[in-house]
């Protein structure tokens, strides 16, 4: 089941998405770390923040709405505090990196450098912030730029987490491969809104939010597909994965690994749960290792 992402060697192909899984503690509980492929932590700025206010977060009937703004103790209480746990464990830790300006990205890119971290994941499409974000996100140049930057200020291996709020996601992943991306991961949330009929106001205080969950699953799918096929690097493929069938559907895509996020808020066990599944599909099928079913749509 391991999977070797060009660089970034994984036990298996079942991580965690950013923002699902805290810094793992919590799910430390319930379920071994050590059969979680990878951990992408709750997102990092450099400056500790508290998020957006309240609520920010929603239910909807294919999934929910946030607007969490990036809330998180500062990458240097990350470092001193919540590395060490995570570190104790066999998983590989990916650190989401979020930044208003390139100067930002870089220096948080420099501070996690010489750390237990094994990957950054520029997170460039965080609907949930004003400055920074998915403004990067957006414009090809500027993924290019931001990409180019950050990998000049580190030697870890580099994921760039594309936005599905764009017109043509398949540039802006090609401007992150010339960039120097090692991968890529996809998608983040798109970008939605509740209102409350009563009140005659939006549910979420700040208006907008970022949906995730079963109800962006096709958007997903096939925007894994059409990257895929535009690069020629790994894909993390993720959004709306609930069980090992959704994720199957990934791989066949072209996903090389997936990550799995609001399920986890439903069941703290779901992403054993699909481990145990791809497996016994893949054993089901004839497959003798993941890797052999990437990218195997018959279309
Ligand atoms: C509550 C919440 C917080 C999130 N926070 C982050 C974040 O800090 N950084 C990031 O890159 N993505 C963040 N995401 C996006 C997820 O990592 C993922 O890309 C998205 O939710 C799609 O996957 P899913 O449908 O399986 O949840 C967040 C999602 C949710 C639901």
């Amino acid at each position: 089941m391991s999977v070797d992402l060009n660089g970034l060697v994984l036990n298996n192909p079942v991580t965690v998405a950013s923002g699902t899984f805290g810094f793992g503690r919590e799910y430390g509980e319930y379920i071994d770390l050590n059969k979680i492929g990878a951990i992408a932590v709750k997102g990092l700025t450099l400056e500790e923040r508290q998020g957006n206010p309240t609520p920010r977060v929603v239910e909807t009937p294919m999934g929910m709405l946030n607007s969490v703004g990036l809330q998180n103790p500062g990458v240097d209480y990350f470092i001193k505090e919540e590395l060490p746990y995570l570190s104790s464990y066999d998983t590989k830790i990916i650190a989401n990196i979020n930044g208003n300006t390139i100067y930002e990205y870089c220096k948080l890119a420099e501070k996690l450098s010489n750390t237990a971290v094994d990957a950054l994941e520029l997170n460039i499409s965080c609907p949930n912030v004003k400055e920074g974000g998915v403004a990067f996100g957006r414009d090809p140049d500027m993924v290019y730029k931001v990409t180019k930057k950050v990998k000049e200020n580190t030697d870890k291996y580099l994921i760039v987490k594309l936005s599905p709020n764009v017109a043509d996601i398949k540039e802006i992943g090609a401007s992150a491969e010339s960039g120097g991306a090692n991968c890529l991961s996809l998608i983040n949330t798109l970008i939605g809104m509740g209102i409350d009929i009563e009140k005659q106001k939006p549910i979420l205080a700040r208006g907008i939010g970022g949906l995730s969950g079963p109800a962006v699953k096709p958007v997903a799918v096939r925007m894994v597909y059409e990257v895929s096929k535009a690069v020629n690097i790994p894909i993390i493929g993720m959004g709306g994965i609930m069980n090992y069938q959704d994720a199957v559907e990934f791989f066949l895509a072209g996903a090389w690994t997936v990550a799995v996020g609001t399920a986890n808020f439903v069941n703290p066990m779901v992403s054993i749960e699909i481990l145990e599944g791809i497996e016994e599909y893949l054993k089901r099928k004839g497959y003798s290792s993941i890797k052999a079913l990437v990218g195997q749509l018959k279309f």
